[in-house]
């Protein structure tokens, strides 16, 4: 399984540490950095790993800024995302049975270092459940697909009526 994985200035320590200890396990990773601690916007790196995952080049992605919470809600901007923030192997297992998450967030502020390697194996590991689950993704997507519908048709407007 390819991994994508991004943070900020304040997770790039525990980047590495997921990195190293993904790769040790045989995944292999595409690492869109930040790879130091000057100062950068979290929103660059989960557009970059999100398009990563919906686009196919991975299979999922991990991103990390202080809180899990920032970076988060900047992928889940992304159709085809859906970014969960865990900081505890109940919702780790979780959001991968009942959600299908396809990023998992987390704070390197927030958790501890060896909570955060255990969070994400546990992630890795548990498969989508399925059936009833499935319907629940669906209306998500239709969501996303319904939204796009509507600023395809308030931009088709807004170009009709400039071109008057
Ligand atoms: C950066 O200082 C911090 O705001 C960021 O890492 C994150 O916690 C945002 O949600």
């Amino acid at each position: 399984m390819k991994i994508a994985l991004g943070c900020d200035h304040a997770a790039y320590e525990l980047k590495a540490k997921v990195k190293a200890h993904i790769e040790a396990k045989g995944y292999e990773v595409r690492d869109f950095g930040t790879f130091d601690e000057a100062s950068v916007d979290y929103p660059d790196y989960a557009f970059f790993v999100g398009k990563a995952v919906v686009n196919g080049e991975c299979e999922r992605g991990i991103l990390l800024c202080g809180t899990g919470i920032g970076i988060g809600i900047a992928a889940n901007k992304i159709p085809g995302v859906r970014a969960a923030l865990c900081h505890d192997l109940f919702s780790a297992e979780a959001c991968r049975q009942h959600n299908n998450a396809n990023i998992l967030t987390m704070g390197a502020r927030v958790v501890d270092p060896e909570l955060a390697l255990q969070i994400v194996d546990t992630w890795l590991t548990t498969e989508f459940e399925g059936g009833r689950h499935q319907r629940r993704i669906d209306k998500i997507t239709s969501i996303e697909d319904t939204m796009a519908v509507e600023r395809a048709e308030e931009l088709a407007n807004i170009v009709k009526a400039q071109s008057k």
